[in-house]
């Protein structure tokens, strides 16, 4: 074990609150929902049982509908806004009342074929399910999946909402003290023309009681996202096989992922020539190719004209697959979502490109990782062109996919 690993573990502990891991102290200090899924598989290469029970935890939170929440607020902390108080949807725990990307399955699958625990698996595979319907019946109205808050697709200011967020009225919400910024360095956050906006949307969900229907029919916001449609693809494909290693029918899983793939067409951006966020509303397509349209490697989607556009995008930085394409105005090395490489993204990636057998590739993208982190630490996200660590530091995913992959 080198010193990194044993870091690595280190911050899993010390992020660990009992049953569920927070992201990073200070900037997130609750259970988020694919930062848990992550640290599930960090934890499963050196504590098994420890990677099961956070994936429980996180689906304890599991609406009636079926929806899995995107912060679930075990215990009060009021270094966080948006609060509980703010979202209000009323459940036990409380819980924001958005998702966030499906990867739970995915990254499940991956456990249990290298620790195995089939019971445990078991328990969770109808709740697995039942998300996956959820996203299927208020999430999927074109076939392609949709997001109906920058926040439900996890790559929050990324410039794939720029059309959307165009449309958004943030100039009713009242004042807020904002607490991201007390945290992090504010030039490397959304600014505060997004963050008002994110609040109207909160407010509008909250508004009407989290009613599904009124959120996908008069919503402020509602973008098909390639990221979230191809990591549907993937992770039912996973719960398939998941099926049927528990002896369960697979057909279903199946068929949502075919369905959602028969789809694809209505998110090509012929101009782009790539997979790109759409605004479902206006048609309207963002403007640049981000690593959203790179994650169709994780669902073995071929394309040969979106590959060597995303193969441009890629050596156009130092250090992994940057977020946002550097030939794109909107690109902003160090803000979020808007141009830096975050390892996750690249894990999720790199879990393609071995499916596909692309190993140089896959080696490359690794090696490149494991270099800002070995120069870095486990900070939450990177300059892709100059490596300097940006965001939380002693972050959860970014140790737990060191341990997973990238060591
Ligand atoms: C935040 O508060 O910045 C989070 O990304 C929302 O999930």
């Amino acid at each position: 074990m080198t010193d990194l690993d044993a870091t690595a573990r280190e911050i899993l502990r010390g992020n660990d609150r009992g049953g569920y891991t927070i992201p990073t102290a200070g900037l997130y200090p609750f259970q988020w929902n694919w930062d848990s899924a992550f640290a599930a598989w960090g934890f499963s290469t050196f504590d098994p049982d420890r990677a099961w029970t956070e994936l429980e935890t996180l689906f304890s939170a599991q609406w009636d509908t079926g929806m899995v929440p995107h912060i679930v607020f075990h215990k009060e902390d009021d270094g966080y806004f948006p609060g509980p108080s703010v979202w209000g949807p009323g459940t036990t725990p409380a819980s924001s009342g958005i998702s966030q990307p499906p990867v739970a399955a995915i990254l499940a699958r991956k456990i249990h074929d290298s620790v195995g625990g089939t019971e445990r698996l078991r328990a969770l595979y109808p709740r697995m399910l039942a998300w996956h319907r959820w996203w299927r019946d208020w999430r999927c109205p074109e076939g392609v999946a949709c997001v109906t808050h920058p926040w439900e697709s996890g790559r929050d200011n990324c410039p794939d909402w720029d059309p959307g967020m165009a449309n958004v009225d943030g100039s009713q919400v009242g004042t807020y003290t904002r607490r991201d910024t007390g945290h992090v360095d504010a030039s490397m956050r959304p600014g505060k023309e997004d963050y008002d906006r994110y609040i109207a949307m909160v407010q509008f969900g909250r508004a009407c009681g989290w009613d599904q229907k009124t959120i996908l029919e008069d919503g402020p916001f509602l973008m098909a996202d390639p990221a979230i449609t191809f990591i549907l693809i993937r992770a039912n494909r996973d719960l398939a096989a998941i099926a049927e290693t528990l002896g369960e029918d697979p057909t279903e899983p199946l068929a949502m992922a075919a369905e959602i793939e028969a789809a694809l067409p209505s998110i090509w951006n012929d101009e782009l020539q790539a997979y790109c966020a759409r605004d479902a509303r206006t048609g309207e397509f963002a403007s640049a190719i981000s690593s959203g349209a790179a994650l169709g490697l994780l669902a073995g989607v071929e394309n040969a004209a979106m590959e060597e556009k995303l193969a441009a995008m890629w050596d156009r930085v130092r250090y992994g697959i940057p977020s946002n394409d550097p030939a794109a105005d909107s690109f902003d090395p160090r803000r979020y979502w808007r141009g830096p490489t975050w390892p996750v993204v690249n894990a999720l990636i790199a879990i393609g490109l071995t499916s596909a057998g692309r190993s140089a590739e896959e080696r490359r993208l690794r090696k490149e990782t494991a270099e800002l982190i070995r120069s870095g630490g486990f900070f939450e996200y990177f300059d892709p062109l100059d490596a300097t660590p940006c965001g939380g530091d002693r972050f959860t995913w970014t140790a737990a996919i060191w341990l997973a992959w990238a060591n």
